[in-house]
């Protein structure tokens, strides 16, 4: 099975449209998807548009933005910009696109007894993993293999091996085979908003049967989006935020 692994987008159309274009001539068995579909960017109907139009099975879970925009959350936790943005969208959207949001499925969602998607953590879809501590409880109470996580648009893998946890940051495309012996848990990183100080856009692939994830940064026309998010009306530090990688 080759899976493609999809987070983060937060309305930025431009960048999710790289990815796809990069993307477009490789098979994929399975795309999965982390949630965080809109929000903050001002193409939120056309990224839901480019996710109903992916290829092969897909797997969708929804993220924080989503359950704001969607009325499940209130979201008072969000800053004002993020607030900003969320109604934003929530008035942006079509009906049937808002409709879509709404019903987006609670991570974590299995995808085989092996294999596991969610927003933020396994345990809690609202918690971010930032360090080994997040990772611990979660591989204490979490014994799926491999998941897939998003939320906190970092690039990286935590992994443990007999109570040892490792941190990996990954700051260009690289690759790395998976050990059957150890548990995983991967974040792709954000394609619409990334936070690792690099504007490029996010994404893997993973090949189960030769246990290799795959990373990847892609280029896009930044300023595109920047200019839609001004020309919205949304906070500017948001279409600032693109160029920086914040
Ligand atoms: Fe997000």
């Amino acid at each position: 099975m080759r899976y493609l692994i999809l987070s983060d987008m937060h309305g930025n159309a431009d960048a999710f449209g790289a990815v796809l274009d990069r993307t477009a001539d490789e098979d994929f068995d399975v795309t999965l998807v982390l949630g965080d579909l809109v929000g903050y960017g001002a193409s939120p109907n056309r990224i839901v548009e480019q996710v109903q139009g992916l290829r092969g099975k897909v797997l969708v879970v929804r993220g924080n933005h989503d359950k704001v925009v969607a009325g499940i959350d209130s979201g008072e936790y969000f800053n004002q910009a993020a607030r900003a943005a969320a109604d934003w969208t929530t008035a942006a959207l079509s009906t049937e696109n808002l409709k879509y949001v709404l019903e987006l499925p609670q991570g974590p969602v299995s995808v085989h007894a092996g294999l596991a998607i969610c927003h933020g953590s396994p345990l809690d879809e609202d918690a971010y993993v930032f360090s080994e501590v997040d990772a611990f409880e979660i591989f204490r109470r979490h014994k799926v293999p491999v998941t897939f996580f998003g939320h906190t648009h970092v690039p990286s893998i935590f992994s443990i091996h007999e109570n040892r946890i490792q941190v990996l940051a990954l700051r260009s495309d690289g690759s790395m085979r998976l050990d059957p012996e150890t548990r995983y848990l991967v974040n792709p990183g954000s394609i619409g908003q990334p936070r690792d100080r690099n504007p490029l856009a996010a994404y893997m692939t993973y090949d189960e049967a030769e246990r290799t994830v795959h990373w990847f940064r892609v280029e896009y026309p930044i300023e595109l989006a920047q200019a839609r998010i001004v020309k919205a009306g949304l906070p500017s530090l948001l279409a600032e935020r693109l160029s920086l990688g914040i």
